[in-house]
């Protein structure tokens, strides 16, 4: 979609420093508009803010603040005349969501609830919202449409599906806010600099971070969860998406949101499933790098195929995703063949083309 007749914005992005925020900030900067990153760095470093300078030509203004403080969210919005907000700041970790269930409700439900009264107190009335493909847990039937049912399989996808809920009922009871929600597939790929991309803490819980690691050198073999799923060569399918494709729809969304009188709720996917093996042999390609892996006992949760259908997306934003999964490897590998530790322990001078 064209931004031509989009002034340019103020954008409160919220997470902005994560993986996901951090490359929405470069599209949105791409289309002239100014962004403010709320993040409290839990899970994301404030190195991505000179990586962010590096890319964008100019500082990224960022406040530390955690959603869940009432005051300082306040503040946020009396110091700034935001036209939007984009809502990334969650917890996102699915076996630490059932552990820590209460958390993830704090963390996610109650940082939504300050944002969305101080939005309101401020009067700024359109949002973006990270919503997940989780909440059509183990779908009956892919591709996956929006109609299709809801059944959120854990504490996380609990929250985002509650979050959904929030926001459609604060739209419903305010005829004049704007709320977007997109459903990430699963998104994996870097900027093509090399200069921000994911960087998971610890033992990466998905797939494409840790086929990563593997060929890093930081972890021996994969191992692959199932080899028994009824799909054709036994493994997982679901549905990659390139992060900087991911960030184009959010632009795109935000620009639907100001100038709609809708509400929108879309898949944001290829469409195309892609199973683990395929994946595997695809970084293989990409990175020249072999890939150890074992199969081993599947992974409780797992559904067997998951991947969208984005066609709702097409018809109302004019997006679709352009990187094909050969693309999104080969970003991957770039970011962490430049960042072999990630953010924290690389010099924000060493990564990128200069
Ligand atoms: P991320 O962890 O890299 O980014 C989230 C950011 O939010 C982090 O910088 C974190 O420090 C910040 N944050 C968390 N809680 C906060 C709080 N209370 N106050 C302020 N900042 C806070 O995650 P991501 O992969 O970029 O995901 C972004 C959003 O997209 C999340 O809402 C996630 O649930 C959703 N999502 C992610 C995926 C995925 O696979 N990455 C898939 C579907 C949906
Ligand atoms: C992909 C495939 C695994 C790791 C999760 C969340 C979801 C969303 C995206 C936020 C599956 C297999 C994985 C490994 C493996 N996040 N796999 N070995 O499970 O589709 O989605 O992230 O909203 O909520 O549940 O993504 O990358 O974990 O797994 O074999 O070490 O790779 O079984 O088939 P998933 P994933």
């Amino acid at each position: 979609m064209q931004m031509a007749e989009q002034a340019p914005m103020c954008i409160l992005v919220c997470g902005g420093a994560g993986y996901i925020g951090s490359h929405t900030c470069v599209a949105l900067a791409e289309q002239g508009h100014r962004v403010v990153i709320a993040d409290n760095f839990t899970n994301s470093s404030p190195r991505v803010l000179l990586r962010l300078q590096r890319i964008m030509g100019t500082p990224v203004e960022c406040v530390r603040v955690d959603l869940r403080n009432r005051t300082a969210v306040a503040r946020l919005f009396a110091r700034h005349r935001f036209h939007a907000v984009m809502h990334f700041a969650a917890m996102k970790a699915v076996g630490e969501s059932c552990a820590k269930p209460l958390e993830y409700f704090d963390n996610n439900i109650g940082g939504t609830i300050n944002l969305l009264q101080a939005m309101q107190e401020a009067s700024v009335e359109r949002l973006v919202f990270s919503s997940s493909a989780t909440v059509y847990g183990d779908p009956e039937r892919v591709p996956v449409a929006e109609h299709s049912r809801l059944d959120a399989m854990n504490p996380y996808g609990r929250t985002k599906l509650i979050m959904e809920q929030l926001i459609g009922d604060l739209c419903r009871a305010c005829s004049s806010f704007r709320a977007a929600n997109l459903r990430y597939f699963n998104p994996v790929g870097a900027h093509p600099s090399g200069l921000i991309g994911e960087d998971p803490t610890g033992v990466p819980n998905n797939l494409m971070p840790y086929i990563c690691q593997v060929a890093a050198g930081r972890r021996s073999k994969l191992s692959i969860f199932g080899g028994d799923y009824p799909t054709p060569d036994g493994t997982g399918i679901r549905d990659y998406i390139h992060v900087v494709d991911l960030a184009r729809a959010h632009v795109d969304a935000l620009e639907y949101v100001m100038r709609s009188d809708a509400n929108l709720t879309v898949n944001l996917g290829t469409g195309r499933g892609v199973s683990v093996l395929e994946l595997v042999h695809a970084f293989e390609r990409a990175s020249g790098c072999h890939i150890p892996y074992e199969i081993v006992a599947r992974r409780p949760g797992d559904a067997a195929q998951v991947y969208a259908d984005p066609s709702l997306a097409n018809r109302l934003l004019g997006w679709r995703a352009r990187f094909d999964i050969d693309e999104m490897c080969r970003d991957a590998w770039h970011w962490q063949s430049l960042n072999p530790d990630g953010y924290e322990r690389g010099s924000p001078e060493v990564a990128g083309p200069g």
